[in-house]
Formats: structure tokens, sequence, C-alpha cells
């Protein structure tokens, strides 16, 4: 890849808390840029592909000054943090408050006011690198909910500027959102933008319902109008808003997706196919693999899935002999509380089941806890037989929606928690409640026998939906809404 140090304006902008690239030190103390892992470098590879663009983010490494740099057509503007930051701002504000909040508090959010100071500093330096390298009249996409206030920063910085949001996670009902302590400066911060996009009806439901109980603005689904002089503090039992000099603010859902084809691509090579083999061949040949593939992260119900697969083979309805369980937990945010405590909870109920039914030669659940190469990952999606995919909450899981794209033999099934986002569309899944231990234990017994046809033909529309609503038609969605004269994804 060509680099260069120039950083030139431009007119598509994508600030997210970490940069689609990791700087990672090689033993000769230089800098190596590394894919950084997870679902949003994913869904977004495809609308950079070949566009002049800039991407805002920090570089995953803490108390690092980087200088901006260039990479073929992509400009990179690192932001840093310092370890007290990362504490404060990632880990804190971001992990182990709004995610846990926004996430039905199955975990409880931690309210801390230092955090929230430094939420709001880092949000600032985000939106200060963001205004200085968009071009005038330019595109400004901001990613998530590390980052709910920089649409408001940006636009008090850069008035020209059109600026989408796209908040990946769920947005909650209006009773738990009212407990954040700063939530009219986290929709004030939001409603800086054009367009605040979401996964579901339900969320920009949610988000449109809090603003009305916070701030009495008019609306008229989904358009919000915003005083163009809106400003904290407001009174919530003042009157609604009848100024005459509004902006429209567009609130509503753009459901994600990703790039089938990219991953047909990928799942069809002989090596992903040769490996899917060999995968069944060291899991001893089972009759039915069943496969979790997460982040080690309370919200994803690990641990209810386990709890489900171990009653099977406690009843004797399930053997371990003729079935396995592959759970890969890829590790993530190990330095905040709640997830060491999960990854302890998990590792001791793995240790007893596979302790109660493994057998020497083939333990009951393969627990993988590391990151997986893509080619891995596909050759696991064609080698099960069923993806369990059961989050308490999850915004989408693009997880579900890989598996099946790489199904291109229509065969496996999708055991489907009705509380993630892509529930909304693969409505040919088995859909469980991941409560309901009973009804995740029945699912898993009919997905394991279910008949061939059945599989295929749930398949086929599961894939036929993707293929349909894929990460293309997810980001001119957004763009168009933003404005009908953003530059358009490429093919
Ligand atoms: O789902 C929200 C998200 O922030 C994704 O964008 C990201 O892939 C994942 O969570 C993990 O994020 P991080 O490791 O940066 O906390």
């Amino acid at each position: 890849m060509a680099r260069t140090t120039r950083t030139p304006r431009v007119d598509f902008v994508i600030v997210s808390n970490r940069l689609p690239i990791d700087a990672k030190p090689t033993a000769d103390g230089e800098d190596q840029w590394v894919t950084s892992p997870g679902g949003l470098v994913a869904a977004l590879q495809p609308v950079m592909a070949g566009r002049e663009a800039a991407w805002v983010g920090w570089p995953g490494r803490a108390d690092t000054e980087l200088a901006p740099f260039s990479l073929d057509k992509t400009h990179y503007v690192p932001v840093s943090m310092s370890e007290q930051e990362l504490a404060e701002h990632y880990e804190g504000m971001s992990n182990a408050t709004i995610w846990p909040l926004y996430h039905d508090v199955i975990v409880p959010p931690e309210f801390h006011r230092e955090w929230w100071d430094s939420y709001t500093r880092v949000n600032q330096r985000f939106a200060e690198a963001a205004a200085s390298v968009a071009e005038q009249d330019g595109f400004v996409w901001v990613q998530d909910y590390q980052l709910q206030l920089v649409p408001q920063m940006l636009r008090g910085l850069r008035p020209d500027l059109r600026i989408g949001y796209f908040h990946h996670i769920p947005f909650p009902p209006y009773e738990l959102f009212a407990q954040l302590p700063w939530r009219q400066e986290i929709l004030h911060g939001l409603l800086g933008a054009d367009v605040v996009g979401f996964q579901r009806v339900a969320d920009a439901s949610n988000m449109r319902q809090a603003v009305r109980r916070n701030f009495g603005y008019s609306m008229n689904k989904p358009i919000v109008r915003v005083p163009v002089d809106a400003r904290l503090p407001r009174d919530p039992h003042a009157p609604p808003v009848t100024a005459s000099k509004t902006r429209e603010v567009r609130v509503d859902a753009f459901p994600i997706s990703l790039d089938q084809a990219a991953i047909v691509e990928m799942a069809t090579t002989d090596s992903v196919i040769a490996r899917s083999r060999e995968i069944r061949e060291e899991l001893g040949n089972p009759n039915t693999i069943f496969l979790g593939v997460d982040r080690l992260d309370y919200t994803k119900g690990i641990s209810h899935r386990l709890k489900a697969f171990g009653e099977l083979l406690e009843e004797g309805t399930l053997q371990a002999s003729d079935a396995v369980f592959v759970q890969l937990a890829s590790p993530s945010r190990e330095r905040v509380e709640s997830y060491r405590e999960l990854r302890d909870d998990i590792e001791l109920q793995v240790g007893r089941i596979n302790g109660d039914f493994g057998h020497l030669d083939r333990p009951a659940i393969v627990y993988l806890h590391q990151n997986m190469s893509r080619e891995e990952m596909m050759a696991l999606y064609l080698a099960c037989d069923v993806m369990v995919v059961t989050p308490l909450r999850d915004g989408m899981n693009l997880v579900a929606k890989e598996f099946v794209s790489a199904r291109t033999d229509n065969k496996g099934v999708l055991v489907l928690s009705e509380f993630t986002g892509a529930a909304d569309e693969l409505d040919q899944a088995l859909m469980v409640n991941p409560h309901d231990i009973d009804g995740m234990k029945e699912a898993f017994v009919a997905a394991a026998h279910m008949p061939v046809a059945e599989a295929t033909r749930r398949m086929a529309e599961l894939r036929a939906t993707v293929e349909e609503h894929d990460v293309r038609r997810w980001a001119t969605g957004f763009l168009d809404a933003v404005t009908p004269h953003t530059p358009k994804p490429r093919r």
C-alpha cells in the first residue's frame, strides 16, 4: 500500500472511536498497521473502497501521538487518548455506563462524573479532528455510542457540514435511558446531526420519545424539528417548543448489513472448503456441530446457551459422542471488571460441563478464547450444522448475517435470539428467547433434527434476504437521507 503523510481536506469523513487499523509496534520499534477487529470495519470497508476519504479515530494505543498519514486513498487522522482517558472515556463512560445502560442493564451501569467529563473532552477532540479535515460543505459520518456528543460539537465548529450519525447498538426504552444523569446532553449531542440512524425501528422510536419527553420538540415521524438556537439546560416541564426557526433532523432506522459477495468469495475458496472438512474430522465427525461466535461480552448470552446445551446432555437428549458445541469467544474489553468476571464465569461453566460429559478424546464443548482469521471463521461457518446466535440484546449481530451469507450450499440452521436487530429481518431462523432455557433446548433439538428440505428452504430465503439488504443498500439509504448529492458506495 502506498503510504504518504499528506492530509488534504476531503468531502467524505468517517469518525469512529477506533481507526479501522491499529498501530502495533514491531520488534525493531517501528509501527505496523494491522486491521483492527470488529464489525464496524467490515461494514464500512465497502463504503470506503476506492474513494478519497478521511477516517478519524483512536489508533488503539494509549499515550501515543501519531501524525496523520495516508494509505492509498484513505487519509487516517489518529486521535490520541491518555491512559486516564482510556480508562474513563472508553472503559468507563462508554463501556461501563452507556454500553450496559443501552443493553437492557444486563449488568448495572455505573455513573461517575469524572467519566462523563472525560467522555466530553474526548468527544470534543474527535470533533476538532473531523473539523480540521472536512472540506467546505463536506459530509462527516460519525459512528456509534462512544461519540454521541460529536455531531453537535462539530456543528458548532463547522455549520457548513452535512453531518450523519449512526448508532450501532440498541437505543433503550425511555425508562432506562432516563437513568442517565446526562441524558439531555446526549440527546442534544445527537441532534446536532442531520440524520440520526439506528438499527431498528424500535431504537429510532425510543430516541424520538426521549426527545419528546425531555425537550418537547415538535415532530412528524421520522423528522424532529430542532430549534436552531437549542441550548442546554432545558426544563423538561417547559411547554412544547414553538420557535419558528428550526432545522429538520431525521431520526430513523437503517439496518446495517454486510457485503455478501465478499463473504461468498471467501467461503467458496478451495482452501476454506477443505479446511471446513478438516474441522469436522478434527471434531470426530459428530452428527451435530453447534457453533457460537461472539466477542466475550455479557450481552451475547453465552452462558444461557451453554446451560441449555449442558441440560440436553444431562437429560441424554444429546450425547457428547455425537454432538459438540464449538464456542469461539474473542477477547474483548479485558480491563473492564464485568468482562473479567464474565470470563471467569464462562470458563467455570465450560469446565464443569466438560468435566461431567466430555470423553478422553472429545470434550462436549470446544471453547476458544482467541481471535481467529476470517478464513478460519468461514471454515467454521461451513463446518457447523447449527449456528447459535442468542444474545440477550444486540444492536444487529452481523455474525448471523455472515453465517447465512457463507452457506452457499443452503445447508445449516440458524438459531437466533429475538432480541437482536437481525431478528427483524431474518425471520426464517429458529427464533428463541434466550432467557427461556426450555425453549432454547427445544430449538436446539429441532435444529439438529430439521429435515433437509426444510433447512434448505429456510436457508435459501435467509440468503436472499441478506443479498437484497446488503451493506451497499444500507450505506446508500443512509447517504441518500443525509443528502442526495453525497457520493455513493462503489460496486
Ligand atoms: O458493537 C459496537 C462495537 O463498538 C463495534 O463497533 C466493535 O466492533 C465492537 O463493539 C468492539 O469494540 P471495542 O473493542 O472497540 O470496544
